[in-house]
């Protein structure tokens, strides 16, 4: 509704050069029925709750459906993506997988791999039920490739107060800038507490374009995206300096982690801070643990007026072996019913326009309205920003610098490069 036309304009920019040759058939129009293997990377813990409310509301709008579960562990889809590749490789595609809204879905279309569902929009009466240009992002010369579950945040800080307060560190300051964070991550680092946990590169990465996002600004950081914003200037400079110095705050057995691990370092009070996704809020909610007072958030320093956005988005592709029960599940994705159970679980908002803010948490409440109201940015991390081609370019450029192979300027080259960025534009 209002948060939504607020986010239009914004997300317009997300939508630019999706372009390309997508083919497919409409999907048949059988009873729903029979088995669907639904491909996610939501195998465990809050993930996994978020996926079960799903899967309740499936099986309860469709009894005679058995649902399959596909799940393959590790946050971002960082072991899913490439089992889910060497599948579509061998023709062996799930009956329905989870893709990001953006460039990492137009990879799926531009390769042949996903039928057009625009059928179902009509059927399931979609059309007006999503943000425009969130539908953009799953187009393709106007065929509609995904139906669109949930709205996550990637800039997010999130912060066990115990910690804080031991370190002499006011809980409830707020800092402008990175500059301004600095000495409260230095105050905990001299009692011997993580500053900043983090775990293996993905979350490196998500790390690296909130600070990109804090250090550049919304149109310069969207202009690494689209040319206009040169990968090896002053700033990128700047920024890549700065996150290097984040890096040196962060437990030192990360690339053994995932998420969960560096997210639960903060519930447990072994660290102080982390930067992580929105979805983290609902691993705190997992635990009982209560906002204000086990802990706390705010947008990462500096990025506050930014909305880092990702969605996760479910498709039908060419091929799947059960196509009538995968056309239920995204009936059931794309349910009012569905996206409340589903996003109550996950920490996200639904992308549906139609819910009722007062099912959802007072985070996602606020949520709801930083993303009415805030610039719109696409996450690098998770694929609405880049192709995977990219996104894997830039993770080993980043890993490389994280583990100490390059230095700064051989990252800010190497980014570059990954980037596809050349002089001109
Ligand atoms: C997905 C989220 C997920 C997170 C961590 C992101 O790429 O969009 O749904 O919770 O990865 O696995």
């Amino acid at each position: 509704m209002m948060r939504r036309t607020a986010a239009v304009a914004a997300l317009a920019v997300l939508a630019l050069g999706l372009a390309g040759c997508g083919s497919g058939t409409t999907a048949p129009d059988e009873a729903a029925g029979g088995e669907v293997e639904v491909f996610t990377w939501w195998a465990a813990g809050s993930e996994k709750a978020g996926l079960d409310a799903l899967v309740g509301v499936f099986e309860a709008q469709h009894p005679d459906a058995t649902f399959v579960n596909g799940a393959v562990a590790g946050g971002a889809g960082s072991a899913a993506k490439d089992r889910l590749e060497s599948r579509l490789r061998a023709d062996d595609p799930p009956d329905t997988f989870q893709a990001h809204a953006g460039k990492e879905l137009t990879d799926y279309i531009q390769a042949g791999r996903l039928e057009d569902i625009s059928a179902l929009y009509d059927e399931f009466d979609l059309r007006k039920k999503f943000p425009t240009d969130l539908l953009r992002l799953l187009q393709d010369h106007g065929k509609i490739y995904s139906i669109p579950s949930n709205i996550h945040r990637s800039n997010m800080v999130w912060a066990n107060p115990s910690v804080l307060r031991a370190a002499g560190v006011d809980p409830a300051a707020t800092y402008g800038s990175l500059d301004e964070w600095f000495p409260a991550l230095d105050a905990v680092q001299a009692t011997g507490a993580t500053p900043l946990a983090i775990a293996t590169t993905w979350t490196q990465v998500n790390l690296l374009e909130t600070v990109l996002m804090s250090d550049l600004g919304a149109q310069a950081y969207l202009g690494l995206w689209d040319g206009t914003t040169a990968w090896t200037g002053a700033d990128v400079t700047h920024a890549l300096a700065d996150f290097g110095r984040l890096m040196s705050y962060t437990n030192a057995d990360r690339d053994t982690l995932d998420w969960t691990d560096s997210t639960q370092a903060v519930i447990d009070g072994a660290a102080a801070f982390t930067v992580m996704g929105d979805w983290a809020v609902a691993a705190f909610g997992e635990q009982d643990k209560v906002a204000g007072v086990d802990y706390t958030y705010f947008p990462v320093p500096g990025s506050a007026d930014q909305f880092g956005f990702i969605a996760d988005s479910f498709t039908l592709p060419v091929g799947a072996p059960h196509p009538d029960g995968a056309k239920a599940w995204l009936e059931t994705v794309s349910s009012l019913e569905g996206q409340t159970a589903f996003n109550r679980a996950k920490g996200s908002i639904p992308a549906r326009i139609d819910a009722n803010p007062d099912d959802f948490s007072a985070y996602q409440q606020a949520s709801m309205t930083a993303f009415g109201h805030l610039s719109i940015v696409p996450s690098l991390a998770h694929g609405a920003a880049a192709s995977i081609t990219v996104l894997t370019a830039i993770e080993a450029a980043t890993r490389a610098f994280t583990t100490g192979t390059s230095d700064l300027t051989t990252f800010q080259g190497d980014l570059a490069v990954s980037a596809g960025w050349r002089s001109g534009g």
